[in-house]
């Protein structure tokens, strides 16, 4: 008999699907996956989500909400309550002043960020985005047929972000700057003077600025800041929010966009036609989350605080580790270029890969990022299994 796949032809897929990639950190889970089914202790330090879990009264939100019956459609841009939560919580958080037509609920921040480029950002489109970026930026812009122009930073100036440098790019075909503060992978944290002035070259020149918030709550400057209170860059500025890190949320699916009412209106539209409304008993759990007290937030906040001095500490007092301070989100992004040349190292793919096979620690390499001479490592989970990181880690660059 012809085995099926001969008898059907390979189905010819969509050119734009062949423009992006899986992403990178998917595979690096995918591996340490497979060394954990066959019985390896793996310590994972390549997670990008908080170790926490979920606060309390949000899961009995959830689950009061199932008791209710509230498990039907809702309007696709998110329920009225929930959208009305969202713009309370981050006018008091952040001094923006947005109306329930700029709100929209999606599943989850990346699905914002979807909808924004899609409903943005045209065939052969620039979009300036600085390295090292979230991985995801890249292929989502590409998707849509866009074209990434590289913002390349200094490690030396904390991976810094400036309009000076940035005005360097813009061409005429320039329609989005992505900005992401604090930065997934290298946790740098662009000031409110840079990010406005940033803003405000983008506005004169007609630029849209896609302002990625997904670590806005976990920001340890002290300086906590949202372009969305600076009037001036409003018409041009989309916020994408996220619930998943700031409440330990991430498998709700629940993300936020606040734009100008056209392109809110767009990307509800385009929603509409995909994913409708996102699960009405997340939303019910987010409405508690933004409504309740805020103290959970707070105190993960302190928590990392403490994990992040520890990594940073741990890494620095290894040989040849060099790494800047990150000022939020939960990673620390090491250089560990002095290692290239030994045992076969030569790049951060060989060296995370390397240290996953032989020493049994998950990192994501800088490629991914833009980047190639560090790895990403996610200390978003118990001091013990950061010193069970470093210990490893140690031996690892001993043996190499
Ligand atoms: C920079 C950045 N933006 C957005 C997201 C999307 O998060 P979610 O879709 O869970 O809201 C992530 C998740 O890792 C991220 O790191």
């Amino acid at each position: 008999m012809t085995p099926v796949s001969e008898a059907i032809p390979v189905a010819k897929l969509t050119q734009r699907i062949g423009r992006i990639q899986p992403s990178a950190t998917m595979a690096v889970v995918a591996e340490a996956d497979k060394l954990r089914v066959q019985g390896v202790d793996v310590v994972d330090l390549s997670v990008g989500e908080p170790h926490f879990a979920t606060p309390q009264h949000i899961k009995d939100a959830a689950i009061a909400a199932i008791q209710a019956n509230f498990t039907k459609y809702t309007a696709a841009a998110g329920t009225a309550e929930l959208r009305d939560a969202i713009i309370q919580r981050h006018a008091v958080d952040f001094g923006s002043n947005y109306k329930r037509e700029e709100a929209v609920v999606s599943v989850g921040g990346k699905h914002v960020l979807f909808n924004a480029i899609q409903v943005l950002v045209e065939h052969g489109d620039e979009v300036i985005l600085p390295v090292p970026y979230w991985v995801s930026f890249k292929d989502i812009v590409q998707y849509a047929g866009g074209k990434c122009v590289f913002l390349e930073t200094d490690e030396a100036q904390g991976f810094r972000v400036t309009a000076n440098a940035i005005a360097r790019l813009v061409t005429p075909r320039t329609k989005m700057i992505i900005l992401n503060s604090p930065s997934n992978p290298s946790g740098a944290v662009m000031s409110p003077e840079d990010q406005t002035e940033v803003a405000k070259l983008a506005a004169e020149r007609g630029i849209w600025v896609l302002s990625d918030e997904c670590y806005i709550y976990l920001n340890y400057t002290g300086r906590q800041f949202s372009l969305a209170s600076v009037p001036e860059v409003r018409d041009r500025l989309v916020i994408a929010g996220s619930l998943s890190k700031t409440y330990a949320m991430t498998g709700w699916r629940m993300g936020y966009a606040l734009a100008p009412a056209l392109a809110a209106g767009a990307m509800a539209k385009l929603q509409s036609q995909s994913t409708s409304n996102p699960t009405s008993i997340a939303q019910k759990a987010a409405v508690a989350a933004l409504k309740g007290s805020q103290d959970c937030v707070e105190e993960m906040r302190k928590d990392y605080i403490q994990l992040r001095d520890h990594m940073v500490a741990g890494l620095r007092a290894l040989p040849g580790v060099k790494c800047n301070m990150p000022e939020g989100a939960f990673y620390v992004y090491p250089n560990i270029s002095s290692q290239f040349g030994r045992s076969g190292v030569n790049s951060p793919a060989d060296f995370a890969g390397k240290l996953l096979r032989e020493a049994h620690v998950a990192t994501v390499p800088g490629e991914g990022f833009g980047t190639h001479e560090h790895i990403r490592v996610s200390y978003a989970t118990s001091m013990k299994e950061l010193d069970r990181g470093l210990e490893r880690l140690q031996k690892f660059l001993a043996s190499l």
